[in-house]
């Protein structure tokens, strides 16, 4: 299936068959729990397959993101979406260009991003018209304002996870690119957050192991229903879980803050002061990282991968208001998050750097 238009409309949609669908009266079903087939655990380190045909590959910044020329998601090996995994684990986030990804079609879509784990259903926004359930669409243009409107008194600049109230949140996740804003804007900030935890002084990071904290959607809805009223897209009741503060990834056991400023509510056992007082920390300290962060600017055909069980990302809405940014998600869910636990003695403070060589630790 080709999705593209042959001749699109003067001023349409490049992708027609991804216009986003907003039905008030649609419900889903959850996922619900299964087991989790991590797909990173079978990789090869050396990720031949995955990298055979690149032409090249660097670095983004030194602590996340790693861009890939010269490879075809729709045409890796079961071997090939292994090593993706692991890469994207160790990375955070992998940028492709020029997918042929896009074209291929909902169902041939979805069977790939299914390699990584069911495919979440999200509870209010748009999937295409006549499309999967399972397809998140971003569409910003003069003709669908819904997101310059959810936006207009709140700074678009909000490092999330997707979906983090789920029991079992995602991990790699795919954002295609189908249309960009002309010229320069619309990037996404994506942050690593092992790098966001190893940041953080040895003892105070040993005081957030072991932490648990509450994450609901319950915000994300009560904006639909201010937002949209009778329109208002509520597809699944309120999700709520609650996670620890900080988590180990599976495949590479580095550990990572999983709080964000979208869904995590509350520290569980905490009163309210010192759990909004240590949650407000945490958040400005993710909205600080420029040092562990990168930045990804689109072109249509752009294809990202992102681990969420390392990273947080966030958009940036500096295109003109009505220019047309269309986009599509896929959502694989992974393991319940695993929690880490404070060593004894773990030699943290002694290799700490910066701080043994100023003799503060
Ligand atoms: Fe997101």
């Amino acid at each position: 299936m080709i999705a593209k238009t042959e001749s699109p409309e003067a001023d349409g949609p490049l992708y027609p068959a991804y216009f986003p669908l907003y039905d008030p009266l649609e419900k889903v079903e959850e996922v619900g729990r299964f087991e989790h087939d991590e797909p990173g655990h079978r990789a090869d380190p050396a990720k031949p397959h995955l990298l055979k045909g690149a032409t090249n590959v660097f670095d983004i910044s030194p602590h996340c993101g790693t861009e890939i020329h010269g490879v075809e998601i729709a045409e890796l090996s079961q071997e090939g979406l292994d090593e993706m995994a692991l890469l994207c684990a160790e990375r955070g986030c992998l940028v492709f260009r020029n997918q042929k990804f896009v074209d291929i079609g909902f169902e041939a879509q979805k069977k790939i991003a299914s390699h990584f784990g069911p495919l979440h259903k999200h509870g209010w926004m748009p999937h295409p018209q006549g499309g999967p359930v399972e397809f998140v669409i971003v569409y910003d243009s003069k003709d669908d304002l819904r997101i310059r409107k959810s936006w207009a008194r709140k700074s678009p600049i909000q490092f999330h996870v997707d979906q983090s109230p789920e029991a079992q949140p995602p991990g790699l996740t795919f954002f295609a690119m189908l249309e960009s804003p002309p010229g320069a804007g619309g990037d996404t900030i994506i942050s690593h957050m092992g790098r966001a935890f190893e940041r953080l002084s040895p003892s105070f990071r040993k005081r957030l192991e072991g932490l648990r904290a509450i994450h609901t959607t319950a915000n994300p809805i009560m904006r639909e229903i201010r937002d949209n009223g009778n329109l208002a897209v509520l597809r699944r009741p309120i999700t709520k879980s609650t996670h620890p503060v900080v988590t180990v990834h599976p495949v590479t056991k580095q550990k990572a803050l999983f709080v964000n400023s979208s869904y995590t509510q509350s520290i569980v056992g905490w009163d309210e002061e010192e759990s909004e007082y240590l949650l407000k920390f945490l958040f400005d300290h993710i909205n600080r990282g420029q040092d562990f962060c990168c930045r990804v600017r689109y072109e249509p055909g752009t294809v990202v991968v992102w681990d969420q069980r390392v990273t947080q990302h966030s958009q940036t809405l500096d295109y003109a208001p009505g220019a047309r940014r269309h986009a599509f998600r896929l959502t694989p869910l992974a393991n319940v998050p695993i929690p880490s636990m404070v060593e004894e003695d773990d030699g943290e403070c002694a290799k700490d750097e910066g701080r043994m060589m100023l003799n503060l630790c």
